[in-house]
């Protein structure tokens, strides 16, 4: 079946294509937010193939989970065919995400909350204590999120590694910004081929993160502790200033690479310093976007070798 039809047949199980007020996907899973909550047919949606099972996220919202491989092409039909393009910061609001996951602070990509990854990797069954005392909605909640476990238990995901990709200032600005140097390609297209190479190395999970505000990446730094395994960042203009961003690296202790995508070695002296490279185990420079490719892949083989270690 074309991934088209199967985008056309997900947007009829949600009520048709007015029904969708934002989208956004990770690893496996599509985030749908829609206008009538009551127009999605979970059924539906579970029957059509590939769609490995659904997970509701707050009033108004589902999560589609997919196999690996089909949903970056399923994602962008769904893109064409709404026209509407996939937003991080729609999946802010508080009432689209489940109240224990640390990263609806961050950019509303709710993980997998810790209590189900965690009664994945121990094999055991989902109290429902763990979703709080029950009510119709929590009780689907945790029939919900013990599907999903099993789903993580059969693609073996509970227990692959989760990458948070950090960006600093004017990354936003990519295919715009000084292009002689920094090139024509979006930062759109940078977060595609960090979704994909991640897939590609075997994380679980690939979240995105673009901030212009200090502030904001030393809080998604610190919230990645516990949550994450390994870090790619490009602090941008903040490598050359950053001791806070030094220091929040320092106190979450994970496994971290530093990119950037000019040749910042050749540039002016101002750029000579980094603070964040005391942090960082490699730092990769002058290779464009594909730089973030060689740096996910770099961090997979370290995680593993790492984890190698720990099991020998
Ligand atoms: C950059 C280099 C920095 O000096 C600059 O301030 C950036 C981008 C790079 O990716 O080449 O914003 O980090």
């Amino acid at each position: 079946m074309a991934n088209t039809d199967v985008a056309e047949q997900v947007l009829d199980a949600l009520g048709g294509k007015d029904n969708v007020k934002a989208n956004d996907i990770c690893m496996t899973r599509l985030r749908i937010l829609t206008e009538k909550p009551g127009l999605i047919d979970l059924n539906k949606l579970r029957s059509i193939r590939g769609v490995l099972g659904t997970v509701r996220r707050g009033s108004n919202g589902v999560e589609i989970v997919f196999g690996p491989g089909s949903i970056n092409e399923v994602s962008d039909d769904i893109v064409r065919l709404t026209g509407i393009e996939p937003s991080y910061s729609a999946f802010r609001d508080s009432s689209s995400a489940p109240e224990d996951s640390i990263s609806v602070q961050i950019n509303g990509h709710a993980p997998i909350p810790k209590a189900v990854r965690a009664a994945v990797a121990a094999k055991k069954p989902l109290a429902s204590s763990h979703m709080g005392s029950p009510s119709s909605d929590e009780d689907d909640d945790a029939s919900d999120m013990e599907e999903l476990a099993s789903l993580l238990e059969a693609t073996g995901s509970a227990d692959s590694p989760r990458l948070l990709v950090v960006n600093g200032p004017n990354i936003n600005m990519l295919g715009v910004r000084e292009p002689k140097i920094y090139g024509r390609k979006t930062y759109a297209d940078l977060v595609r081929l960090c979704r994909s190479a991640a897939q590609e190395a075997g994380f679980s999970e690939c979240r995105c993160f673009q901030s212009n505000h200090e502030g904001d990446l030393v809080d998604v730094i610190q919230a990645a502790y516990g949550e994450f395994d390994g870090i790619v960042i490009n602090p941008a203009a903040y490598t050359h200033t950053s001791v806070a961003l030094l220091d929040a690296l320092k106190s979450v202790a994970l496994p971290t690479i530093e990119v950037h995508i000019s040749k910042v070695d050749e540039r002016e002296d101002f750029r000579q310093i980094s603070y964040v490279r005391a942090a960082c185990f490699e730092t990769i420079v002058g290779m464009g976007l594909e730089g973030y490719r060689k740096a996910i892949k770099d961090m997979a083989a370290h995680l593993r070798e790492h984890r190698g270690a720990e099991k020998g």
